[in-house]
């Protein structure tokens, strides 16, 4: 019934890419010119209610919307309103991780269907640094979404990638700005999706080095607080916040993992750093969705990984998948 794989892990959290476009084009994540998939390959609204439910029957509890940019789908309330529906009903959480830019709009919606918590993406708080990283200039617009955002009762996780030479030295400013509001920060290692350039390799910031920094300012005490995310950690005595890392190179997670993903064109995606999939949208548009999607999960829970094989290291050496995370949602 539930879903278990080779490896005895539980899988109890899916996340749910419901769209491959975005508002902004961050340079780890997008191309600048990213041909986006034409409607008829993409999920419909009722496939991916269908799909949510199917996964529900199998014992997923929760289940995270991602993208690409989650708001920039015109049905997407919709969708989080049929699935809020679900909560206390096999599911326990609904939640999204969002870039922000049109959290203004959509807050009040997200809250009144039953979302509690939602992570915002942000790196910097420095307008020209937001605008080359973004390649689109957002920071008000975000900054904005995230006060509309706890305005409306949501709890708000920022993400924040960590990257040398770009936003390495904002890092303590970036942990005060969140905590000073109450917000948790995650910060999370890069990882070698889509095209990496060299520009790219030498942006790779390993959580080691960052730790090392931040533990000559701040005490930073291990915490019990877990979200069912890789995140670890840890209570910073000097802010009175909560301080997450995501280490996929330098402490690998993989161990504990109890996730799948799903792209918006229905491809299950077992691990975020393999080449596996397994198709449901074939399973959903077949004659008898129900069985080929129950048993397409099924194959997805024997092939699934033991773990993922990024790596950092120089341009040519390091394994890079040329999937992009816009593809997946991380
Ligand atoms: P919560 O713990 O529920 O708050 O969510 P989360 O931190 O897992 O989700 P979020 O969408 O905020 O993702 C934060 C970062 O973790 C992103 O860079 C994701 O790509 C990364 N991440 C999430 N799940 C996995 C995973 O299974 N493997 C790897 N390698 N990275 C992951
Ligand atoms: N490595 C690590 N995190 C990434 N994200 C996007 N691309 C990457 C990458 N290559 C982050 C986004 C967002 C989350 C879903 O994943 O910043 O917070
Ligand atoms: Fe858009 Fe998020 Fe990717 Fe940035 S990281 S381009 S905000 S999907």
């Amino acid at each position: 019934m539930t879903l278990v794989d080779q490896f005895q892990r539980r899988i109890s959290y899916l996340r749910l890419s419901v769209t491959d476009r975005c508002d902004l084009r961050c340079t780890y994540c997008m191309p600048e010119r990213q041909t986006f998939l034409p409607r008829s390959e993409v999920l419909s609204l009722e496939e991916l209610h269908q799909l949510a439910l199917g996964f529900i029957a199998r014992g997923i509890t929760r289940i995270r919307l991602t993208g690409g940019e989650p708001l920039v789908r015109r049905d997407m309330i919709e969708l989080v309103r049929a699935l809020g529906r679900k909560l206390g009903d096999g599911l326990d959480e609904l939640t999204m991780t969002t870039n922000g830019m049109a959290l203004a709009r959509f807050a009040d919606d997200l809250a009144a269907a039953g979302v509690r918590r939602i992570n915002v993406s942000l790196d910097t708080l420095d307008r020209d640094r937001f605008t080359a990283l973004a390649r689109r200039d957002g920071l008000a617009q975000v900054i904005e979404g995230i006060a509309a955002a706890r305005a409306a009762g949501l709890t708000v996780k920022l993400n924040t990638v960590a990257l040398k030479g770009v936003n390495q030295d904002e890092i303590p400013a970036l942990m005060e700005w969140a905590h000073g509001q109450a917000m948790d920060l995650t910060l999370i290692e890069v990882m070698p999706l889509g095209e990496v350039e060299a520009d790219r390799f030498d942006q790779y910031l390993p959580l080691t080095a960052v730790r090392a920094d931040l533990d000559a300012r701040y005490t930073l005490t291990p915490s019990d607080h877990r979200t069912g995310g890789p995140a670890r950690y840890f209570d910073v005595a000097e802010t009175g916040g909560r301080l997450g890392l995501i280490t996929p190179l330098t402490g690998n997670f993989c161990d504990g993992c109890n996730r799948v993903r799903v792209t918006t064109t229905g491809q299950l995606h077992p691990c975020l750093g393999g080449h596996e999939m397994v198709d449901l949208r074939a399973a959903l548009r077949s004659a008898d969705p129900d069985t080929a999607l129950s048993s397409a999960l099924d194959r997805a829970m024997a092939i699934k990984p033991l773990r993922h094989h990024f790596a950092i290291g120089a341009e040519g050496e390091v394994p890079v998948l040329a999937r992009h995370m816009s593809v997946t949602g991380g």
